[in-house]
């Protein structure tokens, strides 16, 4: 019967770590389906969950793992402590209340606050160097917050999943008005994950061409902006919650930093100096992203009403803010 000769143990700098793993803090909803979306996009190797509920976080570990028949292979953990999240590539934090129905995601504030600054300093105990992607709302100021907490960390080693989710909804309003797929429109929305975001019209482009010319966007396109304010509200009041689609926008950025791709994302990185914003304050702007996180802001050409709500856009934050800033 033939063997397979002793091999002589070589050391090979391909084995170094090439296993990509993403660890997931909250496993609510938002979490679940973010971690559903990653899997199913084959993108890294270990997906590892943190939650309090430990037996519900058991159940859902499992059945992530049947899922991983279908997928290519991934291994899925789950632990109620942050020492499952040790080494990971990125680190996503879900975790904290959602939106009530009527509730903004400004009221979530207080609570929220208390939880990531309980949440950061476990993640950096077993992740001190590794990225971290704060979605848990209010989204901007849950950003800068955990910089502040992580203020040793290289500036965009932390940022938020921002208005990647408002201008994926933004793209495929625009899309569907226009009956194309949604591929061929490209266009941001900046500023606040919230209700002062702001709608760049001067950089929605269709196939290559602008979609507005020099006008002022009319009652259509205010009418569609209004519609992604109102996106998560609308859904909430239905369902409870949102989840899909925040799960595939977390998906999407979790692709971009394994995969250093470094895609210019809408992501919440810290604003201050950026269109004569003064205060200390996160809000999406176009980013290069990549493996380190936030890599370079996009200087964007805005018209004098884009720049005056984005200004306003960071006074709102600003606002909130400055209640749990000390
Ligand atoms: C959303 O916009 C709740 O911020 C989340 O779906």
């Amino acid at each position: 019967q033939a063997t397979v000769p002793e091999q002589p143990f070589v050391s090979n700098p391909l084995d170094a770590k090439i296993e990509k793993k993403v660890s997931i803090v909250g496993c609510g909803q938002v979490g679940l389906a973010t971690a559903y979306s990653i899997l199913n996009k084959e993108i890294c190797d270990n997906i590892s969950l943190v939650d309090m509920n430990g037996s519900r976080l058991e159940g859902e570990v499992k059945d992530l793992q049947s899922a991983t028949a279908f997928t290519k292979k991934c291994v899925v953990e789950g632990s109620t402590t942050y020492d499952v999240t040790e080494g990971s590539d990125l680190v996503i934090v879900t975790a904290g209340a959602k939106q009530k129905v009527g509730e903004s995601r400004l009221d979530l504030l207080e609570k929220n606050t208390f939880m990531m600054r309980d949440v950061l300093g476990k993640i950096l105990e077993y992740s001190p160097e590794t990225p971290i992607c704060i979605v848990s709302n209010p989204c901007d100021i849950m950003s800068a917050i955990a910089n502040k907490i992580a203020s040793d960390l290289p500036c965009g080693r932390i940022f938020g999943s921002g208005t990647v989710l408002d201008s994926g909804r933004f793209r495929q309003l625009i899309a569907s008005s226009l009956n194309l797929d949604v591929r061929s429109v490209s266009g941001f929305i900046i500023g606040e994950h919230g209700d002062s975001s702001v709608p760049v019209w001067s950089t929605v482009f269709c196939g290559g061409v602008k979609l507005i010319n020099g006008d002022a966007p009319g009652d259509v396109e205010n009418a569609i902006h209004e519609e992604v304010v109102h996106a998560a509200g609308d859904v909430i009041a239905r369902k409870g919650y949102t989840n899909w689609a925040v799960g595939n926008a977390c998906a999407e950025i979790a692709d971009v930093v394994l995969n250093d791709l470094r895609l210019i994302m809408p992501v919440s990185t810290c604003v201050r100096g950026y269109a004569g914003v003064e205060e200390d304050v996160f809000l999406s702007v176009p980013c290069v992203v990549g493996a380190t996180g936030v890599k370079r802001v996009i200087d964007l050409d805005m018209t004098s009403e884009e720049i005056m709500k984005f200004r306003k856009s960071a006074d709102t934050v600003w606002k909130a803010q400055s209640g749990v800033w000390n």
